[in-house]
């Protein structure tokens, strides 16, 4: 079989039959937008609108995260000398060096509780209820708190231990630093997804990129421990030849196991 006979992509097998007309547009509207979205590395000299990029961080940030304690930020790396030096901090990839936009995805291990906080502060719908309060005043600091030499963390263990055995399943508290920042990756990974879905609804594009040297980075944008680079992303208008092959994927059934 000749290599461009294969499907470029998995085809989906769904029929739209049966479906209202307003639902049939939105999933169409959907699937175009993920099924065009392609990491591109050449971008052309377009810029992306201030107000078209603003929108696309705002749809970002709605993606869902965990109690709602957002702990993403977006580094724009507009300043042309940073600029750069970020794309040698990004190894001088294509991607990096052509993109009108560069921004590095940032999960943050310590927003956590000027956070919670914030949940009760602005809680939308008239002053946060009891339950509210209780749940980010009391069962979030437990859920992360380490305590001084892990002090909280080794009590955690022990009744979170004792609570398994005598009552059943309880949720995983956070016992180590490493276990926050999965925490905080986790949850800014999706935002980056809302982030190049967006782009990409807009009639842009990016390209993820995990090949850089944090340290460097980190240097360059002033960041701390509690920062971690989750992943830059090049941002632009799709060039004719940004796309280096069709896209594919492994078979469904190699991932997908109903149990
Ligand atoms: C976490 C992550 C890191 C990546 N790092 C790079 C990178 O450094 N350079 C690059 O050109 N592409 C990078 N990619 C893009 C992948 O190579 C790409 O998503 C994959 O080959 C599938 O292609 P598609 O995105 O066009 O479907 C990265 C993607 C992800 C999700």
């Amino acid at each position: 079989m000749s290599h461009s006979s294969q499907p470029s992509q998995p085809q989906s097998t769904l029929s739209y039959d049966g479906l209202q007309a307003q639902d049939a547009a939105r999933l169409a509207a959907f699937t175009e937008v993920v099924e065009s979205r392609r990491s591109v590395r050449k971008f052309t000299d377009t810029p992306i609108p201030d107000d078209v990029l603003r929108d696309c961080l705002r749809l970002a940030m709605l993606a869902p995260n965990s109690s709602n304690l957002q702990p993403w930020e977006f580094y724009i790396i507009n300043t042309p000398e940073k600029r750069a030096k970020a794309n040698k901090i990004c190894m001088n990839q294509n991607a990096a060096r052509t993109a009108n936009k560069l921004i590095a995805v940032v999960a943050r291990t310590d927003t956590w509780r000027e956070h919670a906080k914030q949940n009760i502060r602005k809680f939308p719908d008239g002053p946060a209820p009891k339950r509210v309060r209780t749940y980010y005043e009391k069962i979030v600091p437990l859920d992360f708190l380490r305590g001084p030499g892990g002090v909280v963390s080794l009590a955690k263990r022990g009744m979170t231990k004792a609570v398994r055995q005598l009552k059943g399943p309880v949720k995983t508290p956070y016992y180590t630093f490493d276990d926050i920042k999965n925490w905080a990756t986790n949850n800014t990974a999706l935002a980056a997804e809302n982030l190049m879905l967006a782009l990409r609804a807009h009639g842009f594009d990016s390209c993820p990129m995990g090949g850089f040297d944090e340290p460097a980075l980190k240097r360059l944008l002033k960041l701390g421990k509690h920062h971690h680079v989750v992943m830059m992303i090049a941002a632009g208008e799709r060039a004719d030849n940004g796309i280096y092959h069709s896209q594919f994927r492994f078979d469904y059934d190699q991932f997908v196991k109903e149990i």
